[in-house]
């Protein structure tokens, strides 16, 4: 069986790579995929514009595809699995209906709330005055957010009336997040720590994948400007059994079975992201439609299941009795980005220390923003690499992969020093 993955991050070369490895699978192409891809034996990178699914249905049909498997979220939310079943093409991933659970967070407050789905209490707004109004008996810290995609970016937690003054007017009257922020929630803020819960879905049944964590602030100590994801491990010590059980009957199953019951049956990753409380209570912040980047690379590490055996599974509803096997290991990984990211870098610049295809004892390098020019690793984009260490605790595979890490390097690389803080302080307890 031949499969197309679509993507060019990590999170897309840590799913092409556990494919590849099914005795089900011969070859994963990837569209358009990174310098990674292209350098890992069973992969193939293929130049096709994935918003384009008219050329995604001619290549299937072309290179004998059995399954199409869609990494990022927007073609999700443009209904790339609605054209798919149309022309016959398995296609993995959540329908545009579905998809709805990420693409508009008032069409999932309003769910989570009809279905009684711990969240945050919120307000929705189109108009300025309505919202500043609001906003001057809303209690500080407050959060506003833009209501369609934002790439991470449409989220602002302020401190102070004046930050949350000026949030909602650049997004409401000043068009900051352009379409997307047309419609604005008022958010209550929520304390605890924060928790990565992705389960696979089949319309009705779901399967936990292992707990995650990752770091969205570029900085260490979590400082700095918001970005897709600096660094995640996994598990997460926060999400103990009685936690994990706790989000699988108050969160998933509620959101699976609302979903069905409302005719927008979810199959497909299904990702919470979720603040769980000191007192282990958890509420959802939001759901993404899609696996994690980098949740992936890690978490993906730990899977000793046939991954393309599950996702057949929940294509096919057949996802009751599914029981993925998780290495017993600790998996953390560190993004090194592009100088400047999440605003303004270069790319271009020559990658040196990496070999072959990266895999050495303990440790596994994914690329997102790079592309091959000769034998030369150039790279492409904010997020360049995210490298993976294993080990016995986080503290082990923390060292593993910062040990890795000393070696690669390119003009103006940057990575945080510090991830998997967290994790480790609940260790040494
Ligand atoms: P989102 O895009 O909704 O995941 O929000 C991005 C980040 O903003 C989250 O990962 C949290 O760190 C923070 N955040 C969002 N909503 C809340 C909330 N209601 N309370 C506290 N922090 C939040
Ligand atoms: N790492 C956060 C995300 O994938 O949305």
């Amino acid at each position: 069986m031949n499969l197309l993955v679509l993507g060019s991050g990590g999170r897309e070369h840590a799913l092409a790579w556990k494919l590849a490895q099914s005795d089900s699978v011969s070859c994963v192409y990837v569209a358009p995929g990174n310098a990674g891809t292209a350098m890992e034996d069973f992969l193939h990178n293929v130049n096709l514009d994935i918003a384009d699914f008219g050329a995604v249905a001619t290549f299937v049909r072309q290179f004998d595809v059995g399954m199409v498997v869609v990494g990022p979220e927007v073609p999700l939310v443009n209904g790339i699995r609605d054209y798919m079943d149309h022309e016959n093409i398995a296609c993995f991933g959540p329908s545009k209906a579905a998809a709805q659970l990420e693409g508009s967070k008032t069409f999932s407050k309003e769910f989570l709330v009809r279905h009684g789905i711990p969240t945050a209490r919120f307000e929705s707004f189109t108009e300025l005055e309505p919202a500043l109004a609001y906003l001057e008996h809303s209690a500080l810290p407050v959060v506003i957010k833009a209501d369609g995609l934002a790439a991470g970016k449409g989220v602002v937690v302020a401190l102070n009336a004046r930050q949350a003054q000026q949030a909602v007017t650049d997004m409401l009257a000043h068009n900051t997040f352009g379409e997307a922020g047309h419609r604005v929630l008022i958010e209550e803020f929520l304390e605890g720590e924060e928790a990565s819960f992705i389960c696979l879905c089949d319309g009705t049944f779901s399967v936990a994948f292992a707990s995650s964590q990752d770091h969205k602030a570029r900085d260490d100590g979590d400082k700095g400007p918001n970005t897709g994801g600096m660094g995640a491990y996994s598990p997460a010590p926060i999400v103990n059994e009685e936690v994990a059980a706790r989000i699988m009957r108050e969160v998933i199953e509620p959101t699976v079975k609302g979903m069905s019951d409302e005719g927008m049956p979810y199959q497909g990753f299904l990702y919470a992201g979720l603040m769980v409380a000191a007192d282990g209570s958890v509420r959802v912040i939001e759901f993404n439609c899609r696996f994690g980047d980098p949740e992936a690379q890690p978490v993906l590490m730990r899977l000793q299941s046939d991954l393309y055996d599950l996702l057949r599974k929940s294509l096919a509803g057949e996802l009751k009795d599914a029981l993925p096997v998780w290495d017993e290991n600790v998996t953390l990984g560190v993004v090194m980005a592009a100088g400047g990211y999440p605003g303004n870098y270069q790319t271009g610049c020559v990658i040196t220390g990496l070999t072959d295809t990266d895999v050495q004892a303990d440790t596994k390098v994914f690329h997102a923003g790079t592309r091959t020019a000769g034998t030369e690793v150039l790279t492409n984009g904010g997020r360049v690499l995210c490298v993976v260490g294993r080990g016995r605790s986080t503290l082990e595979a923390q060292s593993r992969a910062y040990a890795r890490i000393a070696s690669i390097t390119w003009k103006d690389a940057y990575y945080r020093t510090d991830i998997g803080y967290r994790a480790i302080s609940h260790e040494k307890k």
